[in-house]
């Protein structure tokens, strides 16, 4: 089969809707990023989290400059993502609004002040280790500190809808054996 690929160019901005809609082709889940920024709890919704590297252990996500919680993400030292699962857009919701949407959360912070969802399928604790150039955004790289995960299924988010996946219980229960083990 014959593909026409399309060339990328930064007008019109048709050109850029269709590359938007070729990028959200790709399936995340989704994530809320919290912060402590000058003693008020934020967080942020973000789908662009990537693991990186196990040693040492890394992950990113970018916030964009345009973003009125960009100042406290750049700036923060400690930070925790939070992976939803499919029963928690509700929370998805809440911060796409507002950045201190945490009334009504079950919610504490941490030992570094980092205010922590409860019930997430998985949090990561990290502190800043490198920020890069991204364009509209910046690529911030955290070190992991703390970790922990539940079984569950994830918050999907594709081509702008969000939906969920059924995992099989077979891949479930190894998540949980595998934890199990782990904690041995
Ligand atoms: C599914 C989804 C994924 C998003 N991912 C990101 C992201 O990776 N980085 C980012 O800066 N904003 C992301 N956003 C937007 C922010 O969560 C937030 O809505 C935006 O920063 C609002 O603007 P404000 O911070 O000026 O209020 C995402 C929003 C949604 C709904």
């Amino acid at each position: 089969m014959q593909i026409k690929l399309k060339k990328l160019v930064p007008r019109p901005v048709e050109s850029l809707l269709e590359f938007r809609a070729a990028l959200g082709q790709f399936a995340t889940g989704i994530t809320i990023i919290t912060c402590c920024d000058k003693g008020i709890p934020k967080g942020i919704v973000a789908n662009s989290f990537a693991s990186v590297s196990m040693d040492p252990p890394l992950v990113l996500w970018s916030p964009a400059k345009v973003s009125r919680r960009y100042n406290a993400f750049i700036t923060a030292q400690n930070y925790s993502i939070h992976i939803l699962s499919n029963k928690q857009k509700h929370i998805c919701d809440a911060f796409s609004e507002a950045a201190d949407a945490f009334d009504g959360l079950d919610w504490k912070t941490n030992k570094d002040g980092v205010p922590i969802l409860s019930n997430c399928l998985a949090r990561i604790d990290c502190h800043q280790y490198a920020q890069y150039p991204g364009g509209d955004h910046t690529i911030i790289v955290g070190h992991v500190d703390f970790f922990d995960y539940t079984a569950g299924e994830p918050l999907i988010f594709q081509q702008g809808n969000f939906s969920n996946i059924k995992l099989s219980k077979a891949s479930t229960d190894q998540l949980v054996a595998t934890k199990e083990s782990a904690a041995i």
